[in-house]
């Protein structure tokens, strides 16, 4: 294990280019394995949750090339379909590679507690009840789930929640089904557009991508030989957004999708930083103390996404005033707030809602992340805390963030990773 040695307080500024995005990457890849020829994906970012990623693949029976931000994925006719438990246990989008295995070829065994970060249950019946009205059955034993189909039959889908993963694994169940799968009050982030745009570019047949009806007509076929770059990664860019608007400063984001991070900006704007536009770059300075914004509640896209809950945390407990937000999608994403207050935040919790009354000054302290987004607020908070901060258990952090320290450090931070031994 290591931590991060932070010495603060520091000002950002420069530029800052940003990696591909993990939540269209994980499903990209899985979705790989439906290709019958090779694909090139580019823009992946080398984090720890896609090294997992291909180790699955890799388990498979598929072949993976990775070097330079690009990954070369040669499929197998006859996989293996048991996605193995040592390593599902780890990452919570290994559920994805049940609706891949299932549309590829109608088996499935998958242990039924997917890992990641613990931020809520997390259940999964929401994929399980799809998959059923697809045909298929599913038998549980011993935490073990065995799913099997002799085909795949289109469906119409009405998802309770638009679920994110729900909604790309009855896309991956479905392309290759018998029939038509329509998928209503389906997830509409920017990673499904992007699935969507790579299942297309392998024969797919997909309507309705980034609205709440999705059409997914079958295709015998997945034989396009293609290359697919993936979307930059708007929870990153929320992430230096963010960043900047804490410690103060000023920096150019490139390489970034303005229009996925709608809801954050109206929310940084109104609060005081001062933000340029353009087609693929954000220009963010702060120069004054923030104003506090009186309530921000987390929602599905386009509204202001629970990835980016934590950070703004981290902003608003340094702003001129009273802020609360709500938190509606995952009912314990709260661990951060307990070590925020140990650098001095006033800030609690009370059920789903998170009072923060802004403070003058965050010094550094001792500090634990304890899970991937939360970990990032506070090494946002350590930038911007007096004196020095230790933040453990930085692994979780890995999980989503490339190199993120040398990164941090050419803007100006102070940032430091040693091991814990
Ligand atoms: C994805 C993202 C994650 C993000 C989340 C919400 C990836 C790899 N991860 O996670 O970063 O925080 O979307 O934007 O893309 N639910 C059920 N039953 C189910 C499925 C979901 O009740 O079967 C609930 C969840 O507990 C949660 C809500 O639906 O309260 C939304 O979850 P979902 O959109 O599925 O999130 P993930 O796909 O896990």
């Amino acid at each position: 294990m290591y931590k991060f040695i932070v010495e603060g307080p520091t000002q950002l500024k420069g530029e800052i280019v940003i990696d591909g995005s993990k939540n269209s990457a994980l499903p990209i890849l899985t979705a790989s394995l439906l290709a019958e020829k090779e694909v090139v994906i580019k823009n992946v970012p080398k984090i720890n949750d896609v090294f997992l990623t291909l180790e699955i693949l890799n388990e498979l029976g598929c072949k993976t090339i990775f070097s330079d931000n690009s990954v070369i994925i040669v499929p197998k006719d006859n996989m293996s379909y048991e996605i193995p438990q040592q390593l599902s246990s780890k990452l919570r989008s290994s559920v994805l590679f049940i609706g891949a295995l299932l549309g590829k070829n109608g088996n499935a065994i998958f242990y039924d507690q997917p890992g990641g970060c613990e931020i809520g249950k997390r259940p999964i019946d929401l994929h399980l009840e799809a998959f059923k009205q697809l045909c298929v059955e599913i038998n549980q034993d011993n935490h073990m789930l065995f799913c099997k189909t002799d085909r795949i039959i289109g469906n119409e889908i009405f998802l309770q929640i638009p679920s994110v993963g729900a909604t790309e694994n009855i896309m991956l169940a479905s392309v290759k089904c018998r029939g038509t799968t329509i998928i209503k009050n389906a997830a509409k982030e920017p990673e499904i557009v992007d699935l969507a745009r790579f299942l297309i570019k392998l024969g797919a047949k997909i309507k309705g991508v980034g609205t709440d009806t999705i059409i997914i007509e079958g295709v015998e076929k997945l034989n396009g030989s293609i290359e697919h770059k993936v979307i930059p990664d708007r929870i990153i860019a929320g992430t230096y957004l963010c960043a900047v608007a804490s410690t103060g400063g000023e920096i150019v984001i490139n390489n970034v999708i303005p229009s996925h991070l709608d809801s954050l900006l109206n929310i940084l704007k109104n609060a005081g930083c001062s933000i340029i536009i353009k087609n693929d770059y954000l220009h963010i300075k702060k120069i004054k103390r923030l104003n506090a914004i009186s309530k921000i509640t987390t929602s599905f896209f386009p509204g202001f996404p629970t990835d980016l809950q934590p950070l703004i945390c981290s902003v608003f407990s340094l702003a001129n005033g009273v802020t609360v937000i709500k938190e509606t999608i995952f009912e314990n994403r709260f661990k951060h707030i307990s070590e925020l207050a140990k650098m001095g935040a006033k800030i609690i919790n009370q059920g789903d809602l998170i009072i923060i009354n802004g403070v003058e000054r965050l010094y550094g302290t001792n500090v634990n992340a304890k899970d991937l987004r939360g970990g990032a607020s506070l090494l946002i908070a350590a930038m911007s805390a007096y004196g020095q901060s230790i933040i453990n258990n930085i692994d979780y952090i890995d999980r989503g963030y490339e190199e993120i320290e040398n990164r941090y450090n050419k803007l100006g931070a102070k940032i430091t990773r040693v091991s814990d031994n």
